[in-house]
């Protein structure tokens, strides 16, 4: 199985896994190479402007169309319906793995949205938690899906290919692309966002310049790989937040040659070129942005994936943790790897932590006292990786992340130990 991979990011992108299946000079030949089927895969209008444009066209053994109905799934999604709006910051514990046999669509969990399933903008997350293979294949009619794993390595088995990630890398399925995901370990947890609104992107970088955060070349897309199998197979689909599945008796995973930038792809976090100051203070955290869902006002994100790396700190007479802040944005955070450099406990990998519009947060008192005290040094923060699903629409948590015992009561009180420093004596 060739496990190769194009790489770049919005560019126009092809591969074929026979010799010369792909037609050449043309969309859809009157018979395509190889008597396979055209489908055209449509990411975006078909009118958007060309630089946010996404549609793939695909050569393959049985088009699509070729199903019976979906009927709508007994077992649908955990997690839930949302639950009741609340103001509080909100921190949980990692959710446990589970003990009975659990594959991908069967763990996720839904932790927060801030949009109906049938709205074109905003976003839902989740945590995924699983301990066998999918056998089933699925899509995602209502967005496209990041995936941003914490522990075990997967193999996606897509339509245009197969993507094998690990944590510390991250993967983006377009919304309605087939894949089935693999665990190449015994167990596997992570976090996904799915995107309502506009396909991620790269971030414009402004008087950075051409290059630096999350470089175009390091972005990943799978080569093609098609599945020739006979044998049944149930198809799911998530259509406005409801599980529906219909029985093929073939592989849905049949494309044998594909052309365009409608695109899964996977990208290596360690490959981000982490750019902040080297004189005083610290840029906004939207310098750790690695994509983008814009919104149709400008410099308003529907999401924003960022991640807080390993990284250099050297910043002169400077408070150098995140300083305390209340925000427009709504944050979602996790943690992949090690600890975060704004809490010194109680945040751990695979937990998060949610700070809606307006809510004050920042160091914790042990942090804040350590920075406030510490002699400024040049400084490595090392072995930790957290993120942020950062968005303009206010999350509500479901009714399952606002009863599970990973909820933590106490979260307030990291911030109560901050000591009361002021004297009007001392300047
Ligand atoms: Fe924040």
């Amino acid at each position: 199985m060739n496990l190769d991979y194009l790489s770049g990011f919005g560019n126009e992108f092809a591969s074929e896994a026979l010799p010369g299946a792909l037609p050449v000079g043309q969309n859809s030949p009157q018979k395509a190479p190889y008597g396979l089927y055209t489908e055209l895969f449509s990411g975006t209008a078909f009118t958007m402007v060309r630089s946010e444009a996404r549609r793939t066209w695909l050569y393959r053994i049985q088009p699509s169309a070729n199903h019976p109905a979906f009927i709508k799934l007994e077992r649908q999604l955990a997690g839930g319906p949302l639950g009741a709006v609340t103001p509080n910051r909100l921190r949980w514990n990692p959710l446990e793995l589970p003990s009975e046999p659990t594959d991908f669509i069967d763990g996720l969990v839904g932790m927060v949205a801030n949009s109906a399933a049938q709205k074109p903008s905003g976003i839902s997350i989740y945590t995924y938690r699983a301990n066998r293979s999918m056998e089933r294949v699925f899509f995602n009619a209502d967005g496209e899906l990041l995936i941003v794993p914490e522990q075990g390595r997967l193999r996606i088995a897509t339509e245009l290919g197969v993507l094998e990630v690990e944590p510390m890398e991250i993967v983006v399925l377009p919304r309605g692309l087939k894949f089935r995901v693999e665990l190449l370990d015994a167990q596997a947890r992570g976090y996904v966002a799915e995107n309502h609104g506009a396909p991620l992107r790269l971030p414009d970088l402004g008087p950075i310049g051409s290059n630096g955060l999350a470089n175009p070349r390091d972005f990943l897309t799978p080569v093609a790989h098609y599945e020739d199998q006979k044998k049944p197979t149930t198809l799911v689909q998530k259509f406005l937040g409801e599980l529906w599945a219909c029985e093929l008796d073939h592989s849905p995973l049949n494309v044998v040659a594909w052309h365009g930038n409608n695109v899964p792809y996977k990208y290596d976090l360690r490959r981000f070129n982490t750019i902040g100051t080297v004189s005083f203070d610290h840029p906004d955290p939207s310098i750790f942005t690695v994509l983008t869902s814009p919104t149709s006002t400008h410099g308003l994100a529907n999401l924003d994936f960022v991640i807080f790396p390993p990284r250099w700190m050297v910043a002169e007479n400077t408070f150098r943790p995140p300083w305390f802040h209340r925000n427009l944005m709504n944050e979602y955070m996790g943690l992949i790897q090690g600890a975060y450099d704004a809490k010194a406990e109680g945040f751990l990998p695979g937990g998060a932590s949610l700070h809606s519009c307006m809510s004050a947060h920042g160091p914790d008192g042990e942090t804040c006292t350590k920075a406030i005290n510490v002699e400024l040094a040049p400084h490595k923060i090392d072995n930790t990786m957290a993120f942020m699903f950062e968005t303009s629409q206010v999350l509500r948590p479901t009714q399952f992340a606002l009863d599970c015992p990973q909820l933590q009561t106490t979260y307030d009180a990291c911030w109560a130990s901050l000591p009361a420093t002021f004297n009007p004596n001392r300047r």
